[in-house]
């Protein structure tokens, strides 16, 4: 009954030495139709560096992938070719709630998606041809993924079937007689292999992909290879992230050292418009070091939540950069992205006069990550920033360097420039 949101750092993974392949396959996109238990199936590889949260192990016909940010175990072989012996699935039925066990055969070629992140790097693999259905309430920003999902099937998540309540209520082993919530992706038509998701799910083809737990910067990118594990794509995972890790460490080399403080801050609305206080955000380790590697600091004091404006303004008086994580709840239920007037609204910069000596007011350093942004309020940030670090860091430079609110950001939306949230739409997808 314990409902698990792990976040766990992952150790280095240890790449152990295999016993050398006998025959090295070319190809590995179909299924092996005469098995050899000798054959190391899997020629490349891939291995995490840096803090990803996840490692993978390899075995001829196996490999054997661990997230340690969800809790679960991945056991995946060829297709075509035996179940491992040691594989050991969690039953379909399990009551079991985190540290599941999955087994199942790659590559992918009918997958669902539920994970923005991962849909970034399906795309950077090429292999958007292997999505054939989304959850339900999916939304993404990339414009030709808009195009490609619009026509496919949506499914469903189940909540707990009345199957498991009755064997949860006879087992009497739960003192307060509550139901385990299952969820599940219901998959089972059309032969859809997995969902591609964010959090650990009590089923047996659910993938969680999990970069925005990563612990550093490079850390995120490493889940390139953690997707591609799934397609046999190993070694073109391994190309992107060299690409990615070579221009993350060029983009650190060009970085001055600055004395620029940044903090995350937020307004608290509720729907009816009142609102009832102001909060500090703790920054996410990966995000810390980011700010570093751009020669600035990240605001080191703990979360914190305030009821009066001025004890707010008193807290981040001495911040350079304002992150803004606002939300403008709507009164007829969900959200919307914030403007500039809102903000003003929010922080009572319009009301209140103490506001002035605010350094990031008079700099002109307030910004949200969702400059790019889709008409059903995905943001970009949640899809290709997660998996590109360089190109993060990139932003937080011309932060650090701009000396009144910098342009020319991929994530960042200047907002008292009241810059245009680029918004897009699978019109857009120029293929
Ligand atoms: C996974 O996380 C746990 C808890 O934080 C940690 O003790 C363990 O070493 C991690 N495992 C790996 C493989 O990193
Ligand atoms: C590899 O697989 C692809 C896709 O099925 C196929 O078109 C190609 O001929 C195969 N190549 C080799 C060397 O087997
Ligand atoms: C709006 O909601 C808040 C908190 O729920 C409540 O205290 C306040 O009275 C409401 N204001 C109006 C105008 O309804
Ligand atoms: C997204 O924003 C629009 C307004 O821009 C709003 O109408 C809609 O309800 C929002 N959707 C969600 C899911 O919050």
């Amino acid at each position: 009954m314990i409902s698990r949101i792990s976040l766990y750092i992952v150790a280095a993974s240890v790449f152990s030495a295999l016993t050398l392949p006998v025959t090295v396959l070319a190809n590995q996109s179909d299924c092996v139709s005469s098995y050899n238990s000798k054959t190391d199936y899997f020629p490349d590889k891939v291995q995490a560096k840096y803090n990803s949260g996840f490692d993978i192990t390899y075995k001829n016909n196996a490999k054997y992938i661990r997230n340690n940010i969800s809790g679960e175990t991945y056991v995946v072989y060829q297709c075509g070719t035996p179940v491992p012996d040691d594989a050991n699935p969690t039953p379909a039925n399990s009551l079991q709630v985190g540290d599941w066990t999955k087994v199942m055969a790659v590559p992918g070629s009918k997958v669902v998606l539920d994970s923005a992140p991962a849909s970034a790097i399906v795309e950077l693999l090429s292999m958007q041809d292997t999505v054939a259905a989304t959850y339900k309430y999916f939304a993404i920003t990339s414009a030709c993924m808009q195009k490609d999902i619009a026509s496919l099937p949506r499914v469903e998540q189940n909540f707990g079937t009345p199957d498991s309540r009755r064997r949860r209520r006879s087992a009497g082993t739960s003192s307060s007689g509550s139901l385990v919530r299952r969820v599940s992706y219901d998959i089972t038509k059309d032969g859809l292999q997995w969902t591609f998701t964010t959090y650990g799910m009590s089923d047996p083809h659910s993938i969680a992909v999990n970069p925005e737990s990563a612990k550093d910067m490079l850390g995120k990118a490493e889940w390139i290879k953690f997707v591609a594990a799934f397609y046999n794509k190993e070694a073109e995972a391994n190309k992107l992230f060299d690409q990615i890790e070579a221009s993350y460490n060029s983009a650190k080399g060009s970085a001055t050292k600055g004395s620029k403080t940044v903090g995350i801050a937020r307004y608290n609305k509720v729907a009816n418009g009142t609102v009832t206080g102001w909060s500090i955000d703790q920054l996410q380790p990966w995000l810390v070091q980011g700010i570093e590697d751009a020669g600035m600091k990240a605001y080191s004091g703990d979360s914190a939540s305030f009821k009066n404006v001025d004890d707010f303004y008193t807290a981040v008086k001495d911040w350079d950069v304002l992150i803004d994580n606002s939300i403008e709840p709507l009164s007829h239920g969900g959200a919307t992205i914030p403007q500039w007037n809102n903000l003003l609204d929010g922080y009572k910069f319009d009301s209140d006069k103490s506001y002035k000596s605010l350094p990031f007011l008079s700099s002109n350093a307030i910004y949200r990550s969702d400059l790019i942004s889709s008409y059903d309020n995905a943001t970009d940030y949640n899809e290709h920033l997660q998996i590109q670090p360089d190109v993060l860091l990139q932003d937080l430079i011309k932060i650090s360097k701009a000396s009144s609110g910098a342009k020319d950001t991929t994530w960042y939306r200047n907002m008292p420039a009241q810059e245009s949230v680029k918004w897009v739409s699978a019109n857009d997808c120029k293929n």
